[in-house]
């Protein structure tokens, strides 16, 4: 349309400079460059009283514009003023759609999520995405924080920033243009930097929706969390009364879950393995309950018939939990706490990482706690001779990557424990 415009009205030269957005400018005509030629008829596009861009018109040996074509100019100019106005509403309305989908979409990822790094993380790498952002982080109360891409400096550096709840922080750190938005009940913090331009308020607009999601989706965490606490703590209770049968006391439950925790923690596993291990420690011998007194409280050695039945405990346990929805994983750890790393374990002979890893640590932190327990037919093994055994037996009994994370906690002989 611009070259046409300079046929028509005889120009010798035309361009066109202007902005749709704040994303997007728009260059036409013969010089393309930021720099309008000296000798050039300047004409303004408007958009209302604002400046939105201009056109510009020569001739050669710098004549000026005859009455017909400064008329035509004008006309060419309120016309481009026209497009850019419609471009400027369609950005708009595209810009609406990706921050309110953007918006949903934080929204129904977080009503998915119950854990909290993995809800923060989620939120930052989804928003750094749809804002077009370069790093981000969130800043917890107690000092932690979670960061995602380039933030450029320490986002210790943006915890002197003071923020509103009411209305966005858009400045910049560390030489980035960046925006913030208080999450949480107190000091937690969102921040998105990037370099390529400033943040509009529209932008943080969205940022506060999407905090408002965030707050929202950590307090249904915070709440399933007690739930979950509640529900092991029962658990645990219950299965503590179970275990008084074989004449062992329920501390033997909270001392492997307690133990087994650290293995998970030293191995630095997922959090749905935490969970995992929590559960199918506390109920890994809940099997017992379907084996008969007489031989799970038989003081001499069993005979290979009653092997038999004791082999069965860890199959019925299974069976029992796997009741449950959603247990179906604490089942697989709980079927398999007596298979051996060699193969040479019960009920299926699994063999190395065939075996749940949960199961391998269940494996390490029970034989363990059986060792350095005393037992009515012999007195508990010190924590040296225990730990000695299970070196002895990585490899061959046990995962030696569980042994050895287990060997590194630094434990002291349990005695001695009790007597803090
Ligand atoms: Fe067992």
């Amino acid at each position: 349309m611009i070259s046409e415009a300079r046929h028509h009205l005889d120009l010798d030269g035309i361009g066109l400079r202007a902005s749709v957005s704040e994303r997007i400018e728009v260059r036409a005509g013969d010089s393309t460059e930021a720099r309008i030629p000296q000798e050039a008829e300047e004409f303004p596009l408007m958009r209302g009283k604002i400046q939105t861009g201009m056109l510009w018109g020569s001739l050669n040996d710098g004549e000026s514009l005859d009455a017909e074509q400064f008329v035509g100019m004008r006309a060419v100019a309120g016309f481009c003023s026209l497009v850019l106005e419609g471009a400027r509403a369609r950005e708009l309305a595209a810009v609406r759609a990706a921050h309110g989908s953007m918006v949903q979409l934080a929204s129904e990822a977080l009503r998915k999520i119950l854990e909290e790094d993995r809800l923060y993380k989620s939120v930052l790498v989804l928003t750094l995405e749809l804002m077009d952002a370069s790093g981000g982080a969130v800043l917890l109360e107690d000092g932690e924080g979670v960061t995602a891409g380039d933030i450029g400096e320490d986002p210790a550096e943006y915890r002197g920033i003071t923020l509103s709840k009411k209305k966005p922080w858009i400045g910049s750190l560390g030489g980035r243009h960046a925006v913030g938005i208080p999450v949480g009940r107190e000091s937690g913090a969102l921040f998105l930097v990037r370099e390529s331009r400033p943040h509009t308020t529209e932008e943080g607009a969205s940022l506060k929706l999407v905090a408002r999601q965030l707050d929202r989706a950590r307090e249904r965490a915070e709440l399933s969390a007690a739930r979950e606490k509640a529900t092991l703590d029962t658990i645990a209770a219950l299965a503590a009364t179970l275990e008084t049968r074989d004449g062992i006391t329920g501390e033997h439950i909270r001392r492997t879950q307690g133990l087994a925790e650290r293995i998970v923690e030293a191995l630095d596993l997922t959090s749905n393995s935490v969970r995992v291990v929590r559960y199918a420690s506390v109920l890994h011998d809940i099997g017992k309950v379907g084996i008969p007194d007489a031989i799970l409280n038989k003081p001499g050695k069993l005979d290979e018939n009653e092997w038999e039945f004791m082999r069965r405990h860890p199959r019925i346990g299974a069976d029992i939990v796997d009741q449950i929805e959603g247990f179906e994983e604490i089942s697989a750890a709980i079927i398999a706490h007596h298979e051996r790393y060699d193969g040479g374990g019960y009920p299926f002979g699994l063999k190395g990482e065939e075996i749940p890893i949960e199961a391998r640590i269940i494996s390490v932190v029970d034989t363990y706690d059986a060792m350095t327990s005393d037992r009515p037919y012999r007195r508990a093994l010190s924590h040296d001779t225990a730990i000695a055994e299970l070196s002895r037996c990585a490899g061959t009994q046990f995962d030696t990557r569980v042994v050895e994370a287990f060997c590194s906690m630094g434990l002291r002989d349990p005695k001695e424990r009790e007597d803090d």
